[in-house]
């Protein structure tokens, strides 16, 4: 793309200026050298919300928002979603390549062994209050994991970042198991190292008192497809969070806390949550053309529809829908399906959704999944942070070793007050 160039004219100054363009892309800081006199600061650019700002070169998740295109790695997601499994998926987007037979079974092997949490860990779950969201409780014991590994400060060094990975990968599940079942008030139940990564996470959370739990393979397939799905989105608003935390050489553990916080709101990972309590509050299909019109008076958005980057049907919320069906068979259907489909049914011919290019997103039909396996609406986005986790590392792995990258820092245009005088108290008007 060399010898692509952009020219701009000040008009303030009638200089020009020739500005390389590499990838479709100016460089910000070309701009500086825009200025009116020697002491300006020189051009900025404001952009509110990164509406169009590449903040990395990234090799890890491609999105072609306007063709529904999903890939990691350059693997389209409906061969990884359908040939793949999560733990392969983990080791794709970490190491940039698909492992081979020994490399898989080792990666298996270090993240199975991994799994355990120090005792002290429950501890602080017990702290708890017994109706706490179970995002609060996995943002808080994660963070708390840094103390527990101070090691992990040590992110220059591959060996430690490598141990890292393995145990908040391992980890995850762990945190998330057991903070459901502190919320149900019973015992936590410890890993079982002889089952899959998702099978050993449906052990955690549902096994009562028997010997050894089998997962249903339906349902541990249908999870294990679920955390393909979620584990990378590009430069989305956590994966954003992790490399911004992580950019100050935060360890990791802190800047997953980080990444999970900014999952946890309900315009990003917590939609999933938002969609079952919308759907459970329109509660009958013939009630959906006038919940339908409300949104489009503005009261309120309808969860799981629309998307930054999407403009077209989410190729994870395709391949979900599917999903659903497949799952139903084994639970039995969830009658909140029927309400969904006739919402996606007439909001994509409504001229409100289709100008503006709304169309399901991935939390639209996941939610009915995780109902139907029997998952409170409070673990929906905690079942999005775990395999996220390998996303949000394989984000701060590349921003680490980026020799561009620094401290993030963006400037801002200030408006506030000019300077002015500390006026004392009984002086205040
Ligand atoms: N329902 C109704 N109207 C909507 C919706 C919606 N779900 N989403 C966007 N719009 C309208 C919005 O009001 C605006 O209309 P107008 O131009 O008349 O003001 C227009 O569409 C553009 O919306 P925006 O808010 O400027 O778009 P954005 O790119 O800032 O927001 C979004 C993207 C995902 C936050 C938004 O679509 C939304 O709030 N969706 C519902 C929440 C949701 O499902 N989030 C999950 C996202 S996917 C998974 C994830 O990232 O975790």
């Amino acid at each position: 793309m060399s010898g692509e160039t952009l020219t701009v004219i000040d008009n303030r100054t009638g200089k020009r200026y020739e500005l390389p363009i590499t990838h479709g892309t100016i460089r910000a800081m070309d701009l500086r050298q825009i200025k009116v006199s020697e002491d300006d600061f020189g051009l900025m650019a404001y952009d509110p919300a990164f509406m169009n700002t590449a903040s990395c070169q990234s090799r890890v998740t491609f999105i072609d928002g306007d063709k529904g295109i999903l890939r990691y790695r350059g693997y389209p997601i409906e061969q990884l979603a359908e040939r793949s499994n999560y733990l392969e998926v983990a080791y794709l987007l970490l190491h940039g390549e698909l492992p081979r037979k020994a490399e898989y079974e080792t990666w298996v092997y270090d993240i199975t062994h991994h799994t355990m949490i120090h005792e002290n860990v429950k501890k602080l779950m017990d702290g708890f209050h017994y109706d706490a969201h179970p995002m609060g409780m996995l943002v808080s014991t994660v963070g708390a994991l840094s103390t527990f590994y101070p090691e992990a400060k040590k992110i220059q060094d591959a060996a430690s970042r490598q141990k890292q990975i393995h145990r908040l990968i391992a980890k995850m599940p762990t945190l998330a198991a057991f903070a459901y079942r502190h919320s149900l008030g019973q015992p936590y139940a410890y890993p079982d190292n002889d089952l899959s990564y998702p099978g050993n996470f449906l052990n955690m959370l549902f096994k009562a008192t028997e010997l050894t739990y089998t997962p249903n393979p339906v349902l541990e397939k249908a999870l294990d497809v679920l955390f393909i799905l979620h584990a990378d989105h590009e430069q989305n608003c956590s994966a954003n969070a992790m490399r911004s935390v992580g950019s100050s050489h935060a360890d990791p553990y802190s800047a997953i806390a980080g990444a999970t916080a900014a999952l946890y709101g309900p315009l990003h990972g917590g939609a999933n949550e938002a969609v079952l309590r919308m759907l459970t509050q329109i509660g009958s299909k013939d009630r959906v053309p006038d919940f339908v019109k409300r949104v489009k008076a503005g009261e309120g958005r309808l969860m799981g529809f629309g998307h930054r980057v999407y403009k077209n049907y989410d190729p994870r919320a395709k391949i979900i829908k599917r999903l659903a069906e497949q799952v139903f068979e084994t639970t039995g259907r969830n009658p909140l399906l029927d309400i969904a489909v006739e919402l996606e049914r007439i909001a994509l011919q409504d001229d409100y959704f289709v100008k503006r290019k709304l169309y399901p997103n991935v939390d639209f039909y996941s939610g009915l999944i995780y109902q139907a396996m029997g998952f409170s609406t409070d673990m929906f986005t905690v079942l999005f942070a775990i395999p996220r986790t390998s996303g949000w590392l394989a984000q701060w792995e590349e921003m680490l070793l980026d020799s561009e990258q620094k401290i993030v820092r963006p400037r801002q245009i200030y408006l506030g007050s000019p300077s002015r005088d500390y006026v004392p108290v009984e002086r205040r008007g």
